[in-house]
């Protein structure tokens, strides 16, 4: 059973998807292990300690070489996978409804693709969980970026100068993201509030020591979806919601957006009109900029200044942490493989409830329902 673990090519793309720690679990049981040289060097992560936790470094060929298992953070190029095992195991964050075409070039190569981001959110499965794991280290990445554009302070303080006061911070959408968003902005010493779909958040915000900031007696609207993801919500309450965010809005220094719905465009939460209505050097993150968006104007990979407010859409935000979003990444494609892992047969064996869920291709052909659907 040999695992290749290969060195990212995407632009911009810092993280790995093993780490020596995870490579020495990986050869405790019984796996060899191959890593395409420089695969760490963005995450901090030299060659040799790779060498050092077991595993062979060498060129791309050489790794992928009868590979039965390739591992990586983004999928990698179908065209460039030569040499690894008819049928191997293509195991990483596929963005399956993104990147449709290489899903069926995967098919059509023949590899099994399993797409982590396709894991069911199921208790045992928790640990090989990349969107929490990755959207943790947004969360907290966001509020660092607001506050390195921010041209004042986040706490408050009492100084012989005068007093400084604390930044507003208002968060929407409280998933894992805006959860730990809330909680550094806390941190920080800022004022924060935050709002959500979901009703179940409210909770949650305010154990956080935030303001819960919500549309109330709109009858019909739970917001949840299966797997306790966002649906998408009806034209009445999207009304009362804009309504309600924006006076909040006019109010704050910094607002940072995490609003995803799976498979579908990032909902649209701030418009150039509420953009207009923030303070001049107010600033807002835009989580879900590379889904779409939430808030007009914001584009992907830069920040823009419309009306005196910056906009900051960096692509890749948990890649901004390699070493710690690789660190967790790892973890979760190990927790991920050594939970199959069949010891007589010295490789993973997938149940039914997780091999459905996240196998895209299989015999040649795209075997999921989230994408044949
Ligand atoms: P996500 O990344 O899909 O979306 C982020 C947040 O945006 C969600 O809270 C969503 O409700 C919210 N949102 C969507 N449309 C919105 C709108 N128009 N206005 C305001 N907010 C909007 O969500 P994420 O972070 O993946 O978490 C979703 C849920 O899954 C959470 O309840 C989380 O606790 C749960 N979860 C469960 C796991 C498990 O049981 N294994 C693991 C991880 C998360």
């Amino acid at each position: 059973m040999k695992i290749a673990v290969l060195k990212e090519a995407a632009a911009g793309e810092r993280r790995v998807s093993a780490t020596p720690e995870t490579v020495k679990k990986f050869v405790g049981l019984g796996a060899e292990v191959s890593v395409e040289a420089g695969a760490g060097a963005d995450a901090s992560i030299a060659d040799q300690a790779y060498a050092d936790a077991g595993a062979t470094v060498g060129a791309r060929t050489a790794t992928l070489k009868d590979a039965d298992i390739v591992l990586g953070v983004q999928g990698p190029d179908p065209a460039n996978l030569a040499g690894a095992k008819p049928g191997a195991w293509i195991v990483a964050g596929l963005n399956p409804f993104g990147e449709r075409a290489r899903v069926d070039a995967y098919a059509s190569a023949g590899f099994e693709a399993l797409a982590m981001e396709f894991m069911p959110r199921i208790t045992r499965a928790q640990s090989m969980d990349i969107l929490s794991s990755q959207s943790n280290l947004s969360g907290y990445k966001a509020v660092l970026d607001a506050a390195a554009e921010y041209g004042r302070a986040f706490p408050m303080m009492m100084t012989a100068a005068g007093t400084v006061s604390a930044a507003k911070v208002f968060v929407m959408g409280v998933g894992v993201a805006g959860l730990q968003a809330i909680a550094t902005a806390r941190r920080l010493g800022a004022q924060v509030s935050a709002t959500d779909v979901r009703a179940a958040t409210k909770e949650q915000i305010l154990s956080l020591g935030a303001k819960p900031i919500f549309v109330e007696a709109m009858k019909g609207i739970e917001g949840e979806g299966t797997g306790g993801y966002a649906t998408e919500m009806s034209d009445e309450y999207k009304a009362a919601q804009a309504e309600l965010v924006s006076s909040h809005i006019a109010k704050q220094d910094i607002v940072i957006t995490t609003a995803l719905i799976p498979g579908r465009p990032a909902p649209r939460l701030i418009s150039d009109a509420q953009i207009a209505t923030m303070k001049p050097g107010s600033v807002i993150v835009d989580l879900a900029v590379e889904a779409g968006g939430n808030v007009e104007g914001a584009v992907a990979g830069e920040i823009v200044t419309i009306h005196g407010v910056k906009i900051v859409g960096h692509r890749n935000v948990p890649s901004r942490l390699a070493a710690d979003s690789s660190a967790l990444f790892a973890r979760n494609l190990f927790n991920f493989l050594s939970a199959f892992w069949d010891k007589e047969q010295g490789k993973p064996v997938l149940d039914e409830e997780i091999g459905n869920a996240i196998r895209l291709t299989q015999g040649g052909k795209v075997v999921n329902e989230r994408l044949l659907g």
